[in-house]
C-alpha cells in the first residue's frame, strides 16, 4: 500500500475516493484550495472510514505547496481531480478554465517528474466525445468535445499521452465519468453545488426539499425513448472504486490506459424524475422547457474494456442513487452549510 496525493480531494468526487482509498488501506494527502469545497467534507471523510488524512489547503498552481508536498510526504501517485467544471461558466470566462485545467495540470505534472512520481490517474469526462454517431460509447470513438471544460479534458489527455510517449516509465489511467450522481449513504458526504445547481439530480434534490420550485426539463423532442435526454447516471460510490482499481492497476505498470466509467445504462430525464420521486416519497412539481444549448439527445458508456481492463463495473442502480442523493440532501438541506 502507497501513499495517494488526491488534488481537488474535498470535492465532490474526490471526498468519496478518499473514503474508498482510505478505507482499502492507502494514506492520503489531499490538496484542495477549497474553491468549490468544505474542509468539513474532509473531516467527516476521517469519521466515516475512521482513519486520517493528510489536508494541505492550498493551490495546485502554486509551486511552492508542490514543492512542499513531494518533498516531505513519500507519494507514490496522484489522482488528479482539482480543477474547474462547469460548461456554461466555461464558454463565458474560457481563460479561467485553460489557465487552472490545463495550466494547473502541467505545473502539477512539472513537479511530479522533479520529484520522480510517475503515477497519475486523471479525471477526464464523457464531454470529450461530443455528440457520439452512435450510443453505447466505446473509447476509440472520434474525440470532439465542443466548449471549453471539454476541451480541457482533452488537452490534458492529449498532454499525458505525449508525456507517455516521450518517457515510458510513467504509468497514467484517463478516466472517462459519465453522470456522477448520489452520496456515500452515510449521508455525511455528498454534493454540495454552489448556488443554483446546473446538473440534473441535485437540482431534483433541491426541489424536493423545497429550496427550488419546479424543475425545468429541458427538452421532450429528443429521439430517445421518451422524448427527453438520455444519461449514463452511475453511483459515486462505484466511480470512486473505479479509482482504487486504477491505482490498483497503477501499481502493475500498464503504461497509459483510458477507460470508460459508466453503468452502460442510458436513463431518460423523467425516468430519473420517477426514480427519485420514488425515494423522496413525493411528487416533484416539473414543466417541459426549451432545449438547453449543448445538450445532446443520448450518452452512455460501452462499458467492456471496463471490465476487461480494469476488471471494474458498477454495482449500484438508478434507485440506489436516487435513495442515497436523497438521503444527503435532506439530513444536510444546505450542503456543508458554508457555501
Ligand atoms: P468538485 O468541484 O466538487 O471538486 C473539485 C475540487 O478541486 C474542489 O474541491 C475544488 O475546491 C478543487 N480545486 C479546483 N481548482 C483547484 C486548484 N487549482 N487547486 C486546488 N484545488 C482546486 O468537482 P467534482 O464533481 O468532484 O469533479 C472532480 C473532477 O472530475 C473534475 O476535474 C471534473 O472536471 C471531473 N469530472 C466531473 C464530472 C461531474 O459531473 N461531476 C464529470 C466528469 C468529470
Ligand atoms: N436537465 C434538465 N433540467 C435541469 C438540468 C438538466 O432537464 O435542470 C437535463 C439535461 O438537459 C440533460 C440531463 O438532464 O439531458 C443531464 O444534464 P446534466 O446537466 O445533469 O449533465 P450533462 O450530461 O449535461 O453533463 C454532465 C456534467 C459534465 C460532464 C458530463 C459527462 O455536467 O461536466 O456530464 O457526461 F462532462
Amino acid at each position: 500500500m502507497g501513499k495517494i496525493l488526491v488534488t481537488g480531494g474535498a470535492g465532490y468526487i474526490g471526498s468519496h475516493t478518499c473514503v474508498e482509498l482510505l478505507s482499502s488501506g492507502y494514506e492520503v494527502v489531499v490538496v484542495d484550495n477549497l474553491e468549490n469545497s468544505s474542509k468539513k467534507a474532509i473531516e467527516r471523510v476521517e469519521s466515516i472510514s475512521g482513519k486520517n488524512l493528510d489536508l494541505v489547503i492550498g493551490d495546485i498552481r502554486d509551486e511552492k505547496i508542490l514543492d512542499k508536498i513531494f518533498m516531505n510526504q513519500m507519494v507514490d501517485s496522484v489522482i488528479h481531480f482539482a480543477g474547474y467544471k462547469a460548461v456554461g461558466e466555461s464558454v463565458e470566462f474560457p481563460l479561467k478554465y485553460y489557465e487552472n485545467n490545463v495550466s494547473g495540470t502541467i505545473l502539477l505534472l512539472e513537479k511530479m517528474k522533479e520529484y520522480n512520481v510517475k503515477n497519475i490517474v486523471f479525471s477526464s469526462s464523457a464531454t470529450v466525445y461530443g455528440d457520439p454517431h452512435e450510443v453505447p460509447i466505446k473509447e476509440g470513438f472520434p474525440l470532439k468535445p465542443y466548449n471549453p471544460y471539454g476541451k480541457t479534458k482533452r488537452m490534458v489527455e492529449m498532454i499525458l499521452e505525449d508525456l507517455y510517449e516521450s518517457d515510458k516509465s510513467w504509468n497514467i489511467a484517463l478516466l472517462r465519468y459519465f453522470n456522477p450522481v448520489g452520496a456515500h449513504e452515510s449521508g455525511l458526504i455528498g454534493e454540495d453545488p454552489r448556488g443554483i445547481p446546473n446538473n440534473l439530480t441535485p437540482y431534483i434534490t433541491q426541489v424536493a426539499v423545497g429550496k427550488l420550485k419546479k424543475l425545468s426539463v429541458f427538452g421532450n423532442d429528443y429521439p430517445t425513448k421518451d422524448g427527453t435526454g438520455v444519461r449514463d447516471f452511475i453511483h459515486v460510490k462505484d466511480l470512486a472504486l473505479g479509482h482504487v482499481r486504477a491505482i490498483e492497476k497503477i501499481m502493475e505498470k500498464p503504461g497509459l490506459f483510458c477507460v470508460n466509467l459508466g453503468t452502460g445504462k442510458g436513463y431518460s430525464v423523467l425516468e430519473v424524475l420517477k426514480a427519485f420521486e420514488k425515494a423522496c416519497k413525493k411528487e416533484i412539481p416539473y414543466s417541459i422547457e426549451p432545449r438547453r444549448p449543448g445538450d445532446i439527445a443520448k450518452c452512455y458508456a460501452d462499458t467492456n474494456y471496463a471490465k476487461e481492463f480494469l476488471k471494474w463495473e458498477a454495482m449500484f442502480g438508478i434507485e440506489k442513487m436516487a435513495e442515497d442523493a436523497w438521503n444527503w440532501q435532506k439530513n444536510n438541506p444546505d450542503g456543508y452549510g458554508d457555501n
